[in-house]
């Protein structure tokens, strides 16, 4: 029935003349699925076409398509009957690459057995995405084609052709064998035997403005437009490579609707041929998505309307499709994320990012993942028009690791009902507390609503936090060290080590809670310092990137009286360094005494590529290298640029709920004296000293203290302690009778939780305070500075081994000897030859060459700010081509 669409556009609606017919994705898997591919001209999606047998007897008519688009990506796989792919599409003309397989690639050919030559000879371009031809023993015709002219986006993209038949085994374009000898003919550019490989070439490349780069320029002088395929002009043009208005080429539809990934359209338009234009994403569709419903006017028209209504039940990604665009939700929200191992927080903050206000509850539970609900980043209202028990708004039951609620300065009215918070046990009660206000309907909370036995006793709450301050010290390219303050002679002895978070941060936005999943895949690497030393190096970064980092104390202290010491998150920028070489270097010689050269840029470019530096000069092959049979370009390196490997592995943060012993706090507790970071506040310290005004770090006045306090045995003041209001250390204080008898035999050993050990200045002083006592205590405050100092000695003992090393400055006076280099610990400058070139330019034209003369070629790559900062130099030789065959290229 297709004819009858035919009719429809090209008669009825002027306005979009094509004889198109358009089908979503094709996966060929067997032989009858050819027939799909036959039905389409355009694929609006991708082809691929994997272990497909073909029957012997096939004629290769039968398999013939029409198809001249694909918008994704075609991708062939171990079809091992199939010889060419000339006869499944001998007329397709574009790949945009839209959507890509496996994220980078647009054109897979890989481990056909028999296929010879891939043969698609209407080919022109590749818009976006890599190609990877590999492992196809049989296959020629590869490195005959121009692939650099395929490239849509030249060295933004990549080409990787590999294990396929040598070329020397291969017949050269025009028929010749030549098994011997690089073959001078191999060229000219084709497909197979019979098909030479179309390039529309520019009406000018010569004399074009230097902007026009390689696309050339038409007769007056104004540069071609790559944004057309076919012709110079992104008006008039026949063929697009991303996108049609009108017949204009457009990179995006600005205000327009995208009809088929290919052509921008109005809303009237749209309309015209029947379509609904979504205003969600600007997409002219022929129905709705999944989360939106059909709506008729009074006119007949469908709509999409966001549905957004009822009970949404979120357990996986798959769920949060129907949330999708969502303002207001008409109903409730429950979010219960039982797959632990899915990694799930940014697509929840993705789905959810638009609700405002949710006229039902929020029920958030078993949900180990979660650290906060920081994803429902706009939310200001819950309504509570249905409510959980008839009582509950927001229900907050069992999730083990979530730490906070929603951003600081952040207020979510809770219309009607109440909160009910269990089971959190790393969330403390004080900002639940503090949400007491946004309650319009209630005025209190109540403790069985929000217990303090239930919730925050993994953490330590309140203002018992202290702050660490953590400065980087010093950073050169690859390492940042950073300095904490010091800890008093007290907390030293609790006091494990430092843990040191630091991640990626191209944008200074983070927070602690972001890209944090509390069941590993944490975005943020953790390096672990044990020991008192308050330097640390972090090491292993990337050059000229910024980081964000914040650092935390690492105690022994028994999990219930954590106390944990955060500083801010800060930003450092490590500085650039030298590059690596460029990533590979590709040429071709069409004229006898030219090359043209394309390379890609570094892959670590360790800062701002401000140069390129080329030279070229003729080379006599060695014997050796005559031996090697060398085709006309020899890349450098291209057998790694698809290994994206990461050096690093983000910090995984402890058990999962489905280990066993999750739930056992024993074992938990020892583990977490790990990420459980503690450290006893300075404040509650000074609080327990009353008037000792020679104490150096007392931070705020001291308060009146009841002695019977001291008497408190520990387990009572445990409730205390979860408000942040007492100290381990405190608690420990027994009475002032054992300060004084004990007070000239502290030691460094004792641990304050183990055993009953004297104070250590904590104690109030009586009001009958007698000389001797008196005297006792200044003797006792003599020996904790002392003790102090010798602890700051303790904390700055790798001091000189945390040096990190910095590049040498150049020297003085130019050319200076290799003595005095070493002597002053400078370098001289490194004298770069070559042609430079600006860091933007990836291509160049070396001429006024020799005729059938081997070229060798360097290229170095060079950042601003780094002493003789340019990479090593990268290099190929390369081979001009022969008059005889230039000009019979030329005709
Ligand atoms: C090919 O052979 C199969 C079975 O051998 C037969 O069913 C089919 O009709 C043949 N096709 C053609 C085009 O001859
Ligand atoms: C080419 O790639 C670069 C880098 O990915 C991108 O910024 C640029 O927009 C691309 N140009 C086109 C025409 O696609
Ligand atoms: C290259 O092709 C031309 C034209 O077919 C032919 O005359 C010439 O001999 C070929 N060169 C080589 C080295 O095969
Ligand atoms: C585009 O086509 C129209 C109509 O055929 C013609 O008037 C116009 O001159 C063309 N523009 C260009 C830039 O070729
Ligand atoms: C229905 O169509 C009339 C006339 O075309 C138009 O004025 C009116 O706005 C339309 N109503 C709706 C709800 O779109
Ligand atoms: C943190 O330490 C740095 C360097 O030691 C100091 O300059 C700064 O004032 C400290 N900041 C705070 C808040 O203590
Ligand atoms: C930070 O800002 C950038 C750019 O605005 C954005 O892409 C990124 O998602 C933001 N990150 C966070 C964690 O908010
Ligand atoms: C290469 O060999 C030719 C001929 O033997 C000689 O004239 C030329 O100087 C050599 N070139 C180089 C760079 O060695
Ligand atoms: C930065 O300093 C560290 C520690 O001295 C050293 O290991 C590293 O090599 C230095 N990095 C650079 C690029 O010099």
């Amino acid at each position: 029935m297709w004819w009858w669409h035919l009719f429809f556009f090209i008669f009825i609606y002027p306005v979009l003349v094509r004889s198109e017919r358009i089908c979503t994705s094709i996966d060929v898997r067997h032989f009858d699925d050819f027939r799909k591919l036959q039905s389409c001209t355009h694929v609006v999606g991708h082809v691929s076409i994997a272990f497909v047998e073909l029957p012997s007897n096939i004629t290769s008519n039968e398999l013939k398509s029409e198809v001249t688009e694909i918008t994704d990506y075609l991708m062939v796989y171990r079809c091992h009957s199939l010889l060419t792919l000339e006869s499944i599409f001998p007329q397709l003309r574009l790949i945009r690459g839209q959507n890509l397989a496996f994220d980078q690639y647009s054109l897979i050919v890989y481990e056909n057995r028999n296929l010879r030559e891939l043969g698609l000879v209407q080919l022109l371009r590749i818009q976006n995405g890599f190609i990877r031809i590999e492992s196809n023993p049989m296959l020629c015709f590869v490195q005959t084609i121009d692939w650099m002219y395929l490239l849509g986006n030249g060295t933004q993209q990549h080409f990787s052709l590999k294990y396929n038949k040598s070329p020397g085994h291969c017949p050269v374009c025009g028929g010749l064998i030549d098994d011997f000898e690089f073959n001078t003919n191999s060229t000219l550019f084709c497909w197979n035997l019979h098909a030479i490989q179309v390039r529309p070439k520019p009406p000018r490349l010569a004399d074009c403005g230097p902007e026009c780069g390689l696309n050339g320029c038409d007769l007056a002088g104004n540069c071609c437009q790559s944004s057309c395929v076919t012709g110079c002009s992104a008006q008039n043009c026949t063929l697009c490579a991303t996108f049609e208005r009108g017949g204009t080429c457009v990179d995006r539809c600005l205000a327009k609707y995208e009809l088929n990934q290919r052509q921008c359209i109005t809303y009237r338009e749209c309309r015209q041929l029947g379509l609904i234009p979504l205003t969600s994403g600007y997409r002219c569709v022929d129905k709705c998505p999944d989360n939106q419903i059909e709506v008729r006017d009074a006119n007949g028209t469908i709509h999409c309307q966001l549905r957004c209504q009822g009970v949404f039940h979120v357990r996986t990604r798959k769920d949060l499709n129907l949330l999708e665009d969502c303002v207001n939700i008409n109903g409730s929200l429950i979010i219960e994320l039982v797959d632990i191992k899915e990694k799930i927080v940014n697509d929840l903050e993705k789905a959810l990012i638009n609700v405002k206000e949710i006229t039902g509850y929020l029920k958030v539970v078993h949900s180990a993942q979660l650290v906060s609900l920081t994803f429902l980043k706009n939310l200001d209202t819950i309504c509570g028009n249905e409510l959980i028990e008839n009582k509950y708004a927001l229900y907050v039951v069992d999730n083990h690791h979530l730490e906070h609620i929603w951003p600081t300065n952040r207020q979510v009215a809770i219309l009607h009902g109440s909160m009910f918070f269990h089971l959190n046990p790393r969330l403390c009660t004080d900002k639940l507390f503090q949400l007491e206000s946004s309650l319009k309907s209630i005025q209190k909370l109540s403790i069985a609503d929000i217990s303090p036995n239930s919730n925050g006793e993994r953490a330590i709450c309140g203002d018992a936090v202290q702050t660490l301050n953590a400065t980087v010290e010093d950073v050169n390219a690859t390492a940042a060290c950073i300095t904490v303050n010091y800890m008093n002679w007290d907390s030293m002895d609790i006091l494990i080590g430092y843990s040191y978070y630091y991640m990626e941060a191209p944008e200074r936005n983070i927070t602690m809670y972001d890209g944090r999943h509390g069941c590993g895949h944490d975005d943020w690497l953790m390096d672990l310092s044990v020991g008192l030393n308050r330097r640390h190096v972090i090491s292993n970064l990337k050059p000229y990137t910024q980081y964000a980092y914040f650092a935390k104390t690492l105690t022994r202290t028994d999990y219930h009286y954590q106390v944990d010491a955060y500083s801010k998150i800060q930003y450092f920028y490590t500085l650039p360094s030298k590059p690596s070489q460029v990533t590979r270097i590709y040429g071709t010689s069409e004229k006898s005494n030219q090359i043209l050269i394309h390379w890609w840029p570094p892959r670590f470019p360790n800062g701002h590529i401000s140069k390129y530096y080329v030279t070229y000069e003729p080379h006599n092959l060695t014997t050796e290298e005559l031996g090697k049979s060398h085709p006309n370009y020899r890349p450098i390196d291209d057998s790694d640029f698809d290994c994206e490997c990461s050096i690093l592995i983000p910090y995984n943060s402890g058990p999962h709920p489905d280990d066993e012993d999750y739930y056992n706090k024993d074992k938990i507790a020892y583990e977490d004296a790990l990420p459980n970071l503690i450290y006893v506040s300075e404040k509650s310290k000074s609080d327990a000293n009353t008037n000792n005004a020679t104490k150096e770090k007392v931070q705020s006045p001291p308060k009146d203290q009841k002695p019977s306090k001291e008497q408190i045995p520990a387990k009572v003041q445990t409730a205390q302690n979860a408000q942040g209001v007492q100290s381990p250390a405190i608690v420990q204080t027994p009475s002032i009778v054992q300060t004084t008898s004990k007070e000239q035999t502290p030691s460094k050993e004792q641990t304050p939780l183990k055993e009953s050990t004297p104070p250590k200045g904590q104690t109030p002083l009586p009001t009958n305070t007698s000389k001797a006592i008196l005297n006792t205590l200044e003797r006792f405050e003599l020996y904790r500075r002392q003790k102090d100092e010798m602890g700051r000695a303790i904390q700055d003992k790798n001091k000189n081994d945390v040096v990190l090393l910095k590049p040498l400055p150049l020297c003085k006076e130019p050319h200076a000897s290799v003595s005095h280099q070493l002597e002053e610990k400078c370098v001289n400058e490194e004298e770069i030859n070559g042609i430079a070139l600006s860091g933007t330019q990836h291509y160049y034209y070396l001429t006024q060459l020799k005729e059938e003369q081997y070229y060798r070629i360097t290229i170095r790559a060079c950042v601003d700010g780094v002493v003789n900062g340019c990479s090593k130099p990268a290099e190929a030789l390369l081979k001009t081509t022969s008059m005889t065959v230039e000009s019979w290229i030329r005709g």
